[in-house]
């Protein structure tokens, strides 16, 4: 198997490389990113060919990799709220015009894509649990510039359903769900919002800075650790009797719900137990802020965002095991090791 990866030093695509180069001894991967720092583990490793560029700037040389590929995976996107709000054009730029560029490569040469959707195209849908064919999908006004991610995500995912139906796209759309872990943000970032919620609060605890809840923290969310993940995407890769051909799936852990306020809780108590960090986690706070102090005005929130899993546990064979303390665990001891 020969899969593409661009993106390929981001969250997802650093442990997904980790886990193929361990577990498919077989597998060659040709990877791109514009930075390495998160695969410099990995670099000589002779399945992983890496090769350092811009993606907007390189569309010849994706054009011949997706011919000789057997999957390809384009997971360069900008993930996080705040950029949503204060820079919504280059989410449309990279996430969506940029992408699509990779899609209808993938379209002309008949190719696999295996894409990342969102769990952030459900928006406000107020279902106890995500279906993806059966959840509407529900976002705010258009002056609530929070949407613009998932509306992109939405249209590309309506897209490549429109190219599989009319052009013979073979596609999978997973959908992650808060997958956390590390390597998932930079700590050392201390814009507000600059990272998504379990590095923001580490970094808070790191620099002594008091926890900010956006409005009380009381809206929840469900999260999986990465290594869970990973294995439903390499099912997913592998598609195995075609199981995951012309599907979407979401990934996420329905067990592991937290209130944003829990989770702070729960990070400031496992925070404790390091000891260069117990003073720091005792004298931190809980302080409440309006979603449009810290986000600005074009804030929308999810208050709640659960996944049905049912379609990824019975078609590709999976299950999520890591429990949601022992995934924090895990998080919260990579990052204080990184910078203690
Ligand atoms: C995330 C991002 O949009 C994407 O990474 C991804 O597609 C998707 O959800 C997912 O992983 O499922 P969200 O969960 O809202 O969206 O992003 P976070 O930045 O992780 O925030 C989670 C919650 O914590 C939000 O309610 C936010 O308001 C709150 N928060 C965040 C705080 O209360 N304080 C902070 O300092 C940061």
């Amino acid at each position: 198997m020969k899969v593409l990866i661009i993106g390929a030093s981001g969250f997802i695509g650093s442990h997904l490389i980790a886990n193929i180069l361990t577990s498919k001894p077989s597998w060659n991967i040709v990877a791109l990113d514009i930075q390495q720092h998160n695969l410099k583990d990995y670099l000589s490793h002779p399945s992983l060919h890496f090769v350092s560029g811009d993606m907007t700037q390189m569309q010849s040389w994706i054009e011949e990799q997706i011919q000789i590929c057997d999957v390809v995976l384009p997971l360069a996107a900008i993930a996080t709220p705040a950029t949503y709000v204060q820079d919504p054009l280059k989410i449309f730029s990279l996430d969506f015009e940029a992408n699509l560029e990779i899609v209808k490569l993938c379209v002309k040469h008949k190719k696999r894509i295996v894409f990342p959707s969102t769990s952030e195209v459900y928006g406000m849908c107020n279902d106890t649990e995500f279906d993806e064919e059966k959840s509407n999908l529900i976002l705010g006004p258009i002056h609530k510039e929070r949407w613009i991610y998932a509306c992109s995500k939405q249209l590309m995912d309506r897209l490549i359903f429109a190219y599989s139906n009319h052009n013979g796209l073979p596609y999978t759309l997973f959908r992650p769900f808060n997958w956390i872990g590390p390597k998932q943000d930079d700590i050392s970032n201390k814009k507000l919002g600059g990272s998504r919620v379990v590095t923001q609060f580490l970094g808070n605890i790191i620099r002594k800075e008091n926890i900010q809840l956006v409005e009380g923290g009381n809206q929840y969310r469900s999260f999986i650790y990465i290594d869970d993940a990973i294995e439903a995407l390499i099912k997913i890769i592998e598609n195995e009797n075609e199981c995951a051909t012309q599907r979407i799936f979401n990934i996420g852990n329905p067990h592991n719900i937290a209130s944003i306020r829990e989770l702070a809780q729960m990070l400031l108590s496992i925070a404790k137990q390091h000891p260069s960090f117990e003073q720091h986690a005792t004298e931190i706070e809980l302080i409440d802020v309006p979603a449009k102090e810290y986000y600005g005005a074009g804030y929308q929130d999810v208050q709640a965002r659960v996944p049905s899993i049912w379609r990824a546990q019975t078609h590709l064979q999976w299950q999520p095991r890591t429990d949601l303390h022992t995934a924090l665990s895990k998080t919260v001891e990579y990052y204080l090791n990184y910078v203690s």
